[in-house]
Formats: C-alpha cells, structure tokens, sequence
C-alpha cells in the first residue's frame, strides 16, 4: 500500500531548532521524527511512501542515501510553491501515478494507531475518505468532527471557534483515501484538505471517522516535541528505546534523569540533566542544570536551563540563569 506523508511545512513553532535541521528530520528517540512516523506505517501493511516537500529536499536525500526509511521504498515530490494540504496530497499522488486506496499521514503526527484497522474500516463501510480520530480537552487548535454512531462525519470543522461544536474529538492527522479524492484538486491548485475537502466529501456522506484512543501527540510544538521524545524512554509507547546514545559523553557523575542523550552529544562533570533532550552534538559543560530543554549547541559551565529551546548556534555563557528562552532568538534573527 502507498501513503502519502505530508512534510512541506516551515517548521516556525520549533525554531530555533529548524535553523540548521528540517522540522521532519529532528531526532525523536533518536530516529528522524519522519522515521518515527513511516514506522507506524510499514506496521499497518504501507511498502511505498512518497514525501510530500515543500522546500528543501537535499537533507532528505542525504539522511536517506538509498531512499528508504523504517523499510519503506520512499519517492520525493517536491512543490513548486507550497499547495497547502490538499494540493500537496494531489500533486504527490499525481507525481507517484497512485491510483489504489491510499494513506495519508500529517509528518508531525507520532502515534501507535494499527492502520491496518483504519484501512479496513474504510473498506467495510465503503468509504471515499476515512480518518483517525482522538479525544483531546481542547480542540480549538485542531481539525473537530462531528460522527454518527457508525463513524459517518457530519460535520468538520478546522479550528473552530468557541461555541462552534461540543464535538471533543478531533482529526488525528491519518486518513486513508480513495484515488478519486484527487480528482477532487485541480492540477496545480492550492487547496486544504481539511477547510475544503473534507466539508466537502462530509456532505456526500462517504466520509467516515474512526476513532481510537492510542497513543498520539502531534509533535510539531516545543512542549510536544520534547514530551514525544520523552515518551520513546518512559513507556508510553508500544517500543523502547535506550536514552543514552552509545556514543555520547556523560561524565561518571554526571546526573541523568528522565532524558535522551544522542549521538555526539557531550555532559561533563557535576552537571544535572532532567526531563530534557540533548541533541547530536550538543554540549553541557561542568556543574550546569538543565530542566525541560532541547539542546542543540551549547552550555558553559555553571549554567541553569529551564524550558527553553538552545539551536546549533546557540551559546548559553558560562554562569547564566535562563528560564522560556529561545537562543538564539528567532525574534531577532533574520
Ligand atoms: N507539502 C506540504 N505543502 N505540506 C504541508 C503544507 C504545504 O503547503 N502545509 C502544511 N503541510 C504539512 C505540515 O508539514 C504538516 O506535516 C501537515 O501538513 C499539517 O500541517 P500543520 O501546520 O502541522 O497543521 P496543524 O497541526 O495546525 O493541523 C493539522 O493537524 C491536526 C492534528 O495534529 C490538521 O490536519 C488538523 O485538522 C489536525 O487536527
Ligand atoms: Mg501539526
């Protein structure tokens, strides 16, 4: 089975971390966030996965040398302008000649949804367009749905407004489609997938929901994509990985608590790291505490970091308290 995986996006809210690295290559458990979720597909019976790109495909290739990931055969379509989600669909679909029932994931979307499950719900009730489904407190930063009792969708709304639905449950970022969705996108037009496309296919009554209360986090934030990091250590996903990668450097009594520490990455003595990320290549020099933080460059001696983003030119200055800080700064980097 095909999937198109939809990874075009700028990646603004995880800057300054998206300087250097695209938002679908960061490490999430030490694999690139995009392995993470072509993972979650290959498990579901998906073989071929074409990227949708907005800009940039070089690191792609470069991080997939024999252009496959987590066991998929993977092909690049690349936007001549961003299309928005449902051009983007479109226009990969057209470029890697798709014409069966198909998947379609969201890149920021980390889950241990059986697919296998969505795709056979989609074929028992004959849908057009089928998608994953989770309950989440508040939905106004997602795609909301309304369903039947047997999963048809009566109503999609992105981003509502307050008052708008009492639905909780929410797009989960997976669908499956059949080919003839894409006839529904003009050749080259700009188009979303969940302002248009969905309403649209909703009110012909093929469309159908599944929901599934598994694990799922959309890792696109700086809260989100620490926590989704997290999650590969602590048990709250189906697999486990070891926090501390083989070759990073963590001094003997250096303190490591609820951490990943990547490839390359260096922690020198006394320091205290907790509930963070250091990043390949990163270094935390003597007796500094960092809490909460993703780090990507690098930390002087005697420093303490909470809740805050360091890029690969990022430079915390030896002695230095810091506490929600972006470093560097996307506010001031042009
Ligand atoms: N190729 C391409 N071109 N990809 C794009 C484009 C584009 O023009 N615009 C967005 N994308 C990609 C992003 O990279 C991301 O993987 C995906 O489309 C969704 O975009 P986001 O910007 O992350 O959307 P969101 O998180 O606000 O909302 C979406 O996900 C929610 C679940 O996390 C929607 O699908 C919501 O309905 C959904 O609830
Ligand atoms: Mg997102």
């Amino acid at each position: 089975m095909h999937a198109v995986v939809l990874v075009g996006g700028f990646g603004t809210r995880l800057r300054p971390l998206t300087y250097s690295i695209p938002k679908p290559l960061l490490p999430v458990g030490h694999v690139p966030l995009v392995e993470r979720a072509i993972e979650t597909l290959v498990a579901g019976g998906v073989t071929e996965v074409t990227l949708a790109l907005g800009f940039k495909p070089e690191p792609f290739m470069e991080r997939f040398p024999d252009s496959t990931c987590a066991g998929a055969q993977l092909h690049y379509a690349v936007e001549p302008e961003p299309l928005d989600t449902a051009g983007a669909i479109a226009f990969a679909a057209r470029h890697s000649g798709i014409n069966e029932t198909f998947v379609v994931a969201n890149g920021d979307v980390l889950t241990d949804l059986n697919v296998a499950d969505l795709v056979a719900f989609h074929r028992e009730r004959g849908a057009q367009a089928t998608i994953h489904l989770i309950p989440v407190d508040d939905p106004s930063q997602y795609g909301v749905v309304e369903t039947e009792v047997d999963g048809r969708v009566t109503r999609f709304v992105e981003k509502p407004q307050p008052g708008d639905t009492t639905s909780r449950m929410i797009n989960a970022g997976t669908y499956v489609l059949e080919p003839n969705v894409i006839d529904l996108v003009p050749v080259g037009a700009r188009m979303s997938v969940e302002r248009e496309v969905f309403p649209a296919i909703a009110a012909t009554g093929r469309m159908y929901a599944m929901p599934a209360d598994v694990y799922w986090i959309d890792a696109g934030r700086a809260d989100t994509y620490l926590q989704a990091n997290l999650d590969t250590i602590n048990g709250n996903r189906r697999f486990k990985v070891p926090p501390v990668a083989e070759s990073a450097t963590v001094a003997p009594d250096a303190l490591i608590e609820n951490s990943i520490i990547c490839a390359g990455a260096t922690v020198e003595f006394g320091a205290k790291i907790t509930n963070s990320v250091l990043l390949p290549g990163s270094y935390v020099a003597t007796q500094s505490v960092v809490n909460q933080t993703t780090v990507m460059g690098r930390i002087d001696p005697c420093c303490k970091v909470a809740n805050s983003m360091i890029g690969a030119d990022g430079v915390v200055q030896a002695g230095s308290q810091i506490v929600d800080a972006l470093i560097p700064d996307p506010a001031k980097v042009s």
